[in-house]
Formats: structure tokens, C-alpha cells, sequence
């Protein structure tokens, strides 16, 4: 496996050194190529560094999620939209988790992390944004930055900095129509 894999995670601390525009370039290139049903591409990508549109973004996050997006140089929506995409809106969702997939491996790439947030206020996100329900789904917001000390963050925060671990791959991969294990012949 390539070390980009395990590589990436997901930080609570960032430092404040800013991710640069060709750095931000390359990310929504990687997003860019990312397979789709029939090539739709149902993804949009909203962020914000340290523009007029960063206090808006910051207010979208829920309160649990605060530390590591305040704090982070780049935050950021992640948007599918399944009332665009006729029979392919059922795979909007996970067309647009591989664009974000890429965009975070091209990251971990760069030496940069992403830290997804679902925990967001969604009736705000779509009031901000001006989307609508009925043809965007929201998905999830993203920090991105390069990463900070973790003696930054609270106590708490600081023993729970570390990469997490994953159940064997053979408890979600099976050589088989169904989820069950084939009985043994032995
Ligand atoms: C759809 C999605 C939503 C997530 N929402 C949150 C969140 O609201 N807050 C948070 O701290 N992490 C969130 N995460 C990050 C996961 O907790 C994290 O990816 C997982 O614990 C594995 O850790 P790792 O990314 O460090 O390997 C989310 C991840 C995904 C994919």
C-alpha cells in the first residue's frame, strides 16, 4: 500500500502557515478527475481562507467542531448536487466522496491535512449559501492547513491527537455474493 494512505488523518491542530494558491490549485485538480457516474461531477467545493466570506463559514460549524476550524488557514463546504443529476442522483453522494478523497489524498500529498466536519448547522449552511435542498445536499465541512502543535490544544484535545486505528480489511471485504463468510469445506 502507498503511504499516502495511512499517512493522512485527521488533525484538530493547524498552524497558522497558509495554504497557497497553487497548493489549493492542485487539490481541486486532484478533485477534478475523480470518477462519477456517466461523468456527472456532481461536486462543488465552497471555501474561504481569510476573505470577506470566513466569518460566515466559521458560523456554520457546530460548536464541537470549532477548535479545528477556527484554526485552520483553509475551511471549506463539500456540496453534491443529486437535483441536477437525473437516474445518477443516486450516486451523487458517493461520486462527490470520491472527489473529496482526492482533494485529501493530493493534500497528505502536499504535507497538508483535511479534517472533515459533519457536525455543522445545516439549516444556516443552506441559508448562507443561498442553496437549495431540493437540488444540493450539503454533505460536510473540511479544515485544511498544514499541521500545528498540538500543546495548542486543550488537555483533553491533545491525548486524542494521533492517528486512529481500522478494523482488519477482512472484516468488511469478502470474496462472495453476501456479506457472510462462505462456510469452510475443511
Ligand atoms: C462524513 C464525515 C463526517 C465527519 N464529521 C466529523 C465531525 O463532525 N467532527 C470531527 O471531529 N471529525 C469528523 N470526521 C472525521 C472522522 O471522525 C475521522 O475521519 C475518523 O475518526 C477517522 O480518523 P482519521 O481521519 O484521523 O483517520 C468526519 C469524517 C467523515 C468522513
Amino acid at each position: 500500500m502507498n503511504s499516502v494512505f495511512a499517512d493522512r488523518w485527521s488533525p484538530r491542530a493547524f498552524s497558522d502557515e497558509p495554504v497557497t494558491d497553487e497548493q489549493l490549485a492542485a487539490l481541486f485538480e486532484a478533485a477534478r478527475w475523480a470518477p462519477s457516474w456517466m461523468n456527472n461531477q456532481p461536486w462543488v467545493f465552497l471555501y474561504e481562507t481569510d476573505g470577506p466570506d470566513r466569518a460566515g463559514f466559521e458560523e456554520i460549524i457546530s460548536e464541537f467542531n470549532k477548535p479545528w476550524s477556527t484554526n485552520a488557514p483553509v475551511i471549506g463546504l463539500i456540496v453534491s448536487r443529486p437535483g441536477l443529476e437525473g437516474f445518477m442522483a443516486r450516486t451523487a453522494e458517493f461520486d462527490t466522496g470520491a472527489a473529496m478523497m482526492s482533494f485529501t489524498h493530493q493534500a497528505t500529498m502536499l504535507g497538508l491535512y483535511v479534517h472533515l466536519m459533519g457536525g455543522i448547522e445545516l439549516e444556516l449552511a443552506y441559508d448562507k449559501t443561498g442553496l437549495d435542498p431540493e437540488t444540493a445536499n450539503i454533505l460536510c465541512a473540511f479544515s485544511l492547513g498544514h499541521m500545528g502543535d498540538p500543546a495548542d490544544l486543550s488537555e483533553k484535545l491533545q491525548g486524542r491527537e494521533n492517528p486512529s486505528d481500522r478494523m482488519p480489511a477482512s472484516a468488511f471485504a469478502f470474496k462472495s455474493l453476501t456479506p457472510n463468510p462462505r462456510p469452510s469445506n475443511d
